[in-house]
């Protein structure tokens, strides 16, 4: 397989081009360079996708097939992915900018793992018998939604594609698949993968192309019975109006975040400081759950800032094809400036450059990992989400002040505490209102445990055999017994 070749649509299984006949660039972020192009789906495109899995999932063999036959296809499509994996951490490390050391150690494993999870997890989805007044038998069925269409961001783009693709293949529905603009490259060659598992026609349809088109269709369509959003919050509200404007189809989101990670003076400080870096400039702080929001007990506020300010000056940035590299480059140009722009506004507002807050390099997207302090949660800064390596330090004086800033963000998707009191933790983990709480740890992921949002984090659980609520729904069957 060649590295990087220019991309088509996947419709019934047939690479094709777009009907307009538009293509589209793709970028190196760490070169600004176009790697190459691939072809731009639209409207049309992806009708054309929807007719495909609409028929796939009425009348074609995924159909008919067991439950266990649609779990040997998506463990076939793990061990695929395992015997490429290089090519496409490589792919991925390309197009996104993110180091090779994460894309080998993180993306590719969790990718391949959540369809060796979902691979087991196909023939053991099941209904209840249920004891009914009178003379009755009554039994559910958990049958697959019918046609969904997924929507994925750029910062994860082959773990989105296999978050979104492992639950609802393993219920047996089918699927139009919108990579996002900047980084469709990984999935389309996951769609090679797909076909030589041995996935029928129709089953997974990948359009790349843009939001207001592509993605705008699929959450409009009214022969889409569910759509699946992983974005901006911003975006995520477009999707469901939409949805709610055309045919009610139903809805799960995975939206943004501005978790607070905390660190009280009894924690294991030099474990805090690790916890730290990794919760914010892991995947250069490209990351929806990212400890953007680093809570400092007073007392260790600035011992611990000196601690992690010697750290962050020696992490390397630079390419992020070589294994030493720890951060790579932003995604493009956009998400550089937007970071830019608001550390320029955290300035403005009070908050003090610790270290970075500059560009990393001349060419490339390439950041300085950075700390602000002086920051307090009611800044611009600690209040949007910045999607960058740029962390917030806010000091705080006990666990009710903790408590009140913690959870005043719009947000709640995920939260960490550090602490050597177990009691503690365990009772701040139970009022912290996000989807997601790591003690003692950060940025922890198994294919097993479920992943989402409270309030604008969005709603729907991904992941474990939660995500399988989000593909299924539940028939109830009454037989009379007279
Ligand atoms: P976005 O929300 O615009 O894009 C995410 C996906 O939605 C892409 O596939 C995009 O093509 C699609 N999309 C965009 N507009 C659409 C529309 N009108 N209808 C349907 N689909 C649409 O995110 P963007 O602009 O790339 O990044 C902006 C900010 O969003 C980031 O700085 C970050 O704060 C946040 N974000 C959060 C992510 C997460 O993991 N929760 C992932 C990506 C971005
Ligand atoms: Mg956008």
């Amino acid at each position: 397989m060649q590295l990087v070749k220019p991309g088509k649509l996947l419709i019934n299984n047939e690479w094709c081009e777009a009907e307009s006949g538009k293509r589209f660039d793709v970028f190196n972020p760490a070169t600004e360079q176009k790697l190459t192009d691939v072809a731009e789906g639209d409207a049309k495109d992806i009708d054309r996708a929807v007719k495909s899995a609409r028929q796939a999932f009425e009348t074609g063999p995924w159909k008919n097939m067991t439950a266990r036959e649609r779990g040997r296809i998506l463990n076939r499509v793990a061990l695929l992915l395992q015997k490429h994996k290089t090519e496409f951490a490589e792919l991925e490390t390309l197009n996104n900018g993110k180091p090779i050391s994460e894309t080998l150690n993180a993306d590719l494993p969790l990718a391949i793992e959540t369809f060796e999870y979902y691979a087991g997890l196909a023939d053991k989805i099941h209904g209840d018998t249920i004891p009914v007044n009178g003379n009755f038998f009554n039994y559910t069925l958990r049958e697959p939604t019918g046609v969904v269409g997924q929507i994925i961001p750029w910062n994860f783009p082959l773990l989105m594609a296999a978050w979104k693709l492992g639950p609802a293949l393993a219920t047996g529905c089918t699927v139009v698949l919108k990579p996002a603009e900047q980084t469709p490259l990984t999935a389309l060659k996951l769609g090679e993968i797909l076909i030589e598992a041995g996935l029928p026609p129709g089953v997974v349809n990948i359009i790349p192309g843009f939001g207001p088109t592509a993605g705008a269709a699929i959450a409009s369509h009214n022969d889409v019975d569910k759509v699946a959003f992983t974005g901006s919050t911003e975006v995520g509200k477009l999707v469901m109006r939409l949805a709610a404007e055309s045919n009610l189809k139903r809805v799960s989101l995975e939206l943004g975040g501005k978790a607070p990670n905390i660190v009280f003076a009894d924690s294991d400080l030099s474990a805090a400081v690790d916890g730290a870096m990794r919760g914010i400039f892991f995947n250069q702080g490209e990351v929806c759950c990212a400890g953007s929001r680093l809570f400092l007990e007073e007392k260790i506020h600035d011992e611990f800032i000196s601690m992690l300010k010697t750290r962050v000056e020696k992490m390397i940035v630079g390419n992020p094809l070589d294994p030493k590299t720890q951060m790579g480059a932003q995604v493009n140009k956009e998400q550089f400036n937007k970071i830019l722009n608001y550390i320029e506004k955290g300035k403005q507002e009070g908050a003090k450059v610790v270290t970075g807050g500059a560009p990393a390099h001349k060419q490339g997207y390439f950041m300085k990992p950075t700390i602000l302090q002086g920051v307090n949660n009611q800044m611009t800064v600690a209040r949007e989400e910045i999607f960058g390596p740029v962390v917030c330090a806010i000091p705080f004086k006990n666990q009710d002040d903790l408590r009140k800033q913690a959870n005043d963000t719009i947000y709640g998707l995920s939260a960490g505490i550090w602490t050597r009191d177990i009691g503690k933790a365990h009772r701040l983990a139970k009022e912290i209102k996000a989807g997601t709480v790591w003690i003692n740890c950060f940025n922890c992921f198994d294919a097993a445990s479920p992943f989402g949002g409270f309030k604008q984090s969005g709603f729907g659980r991904e992941l474990g055999k939660y995500a399988l609520e989000l593909y299924t729904q539940v028939k109830s069957v009454w037989v009379s017994l007279d």
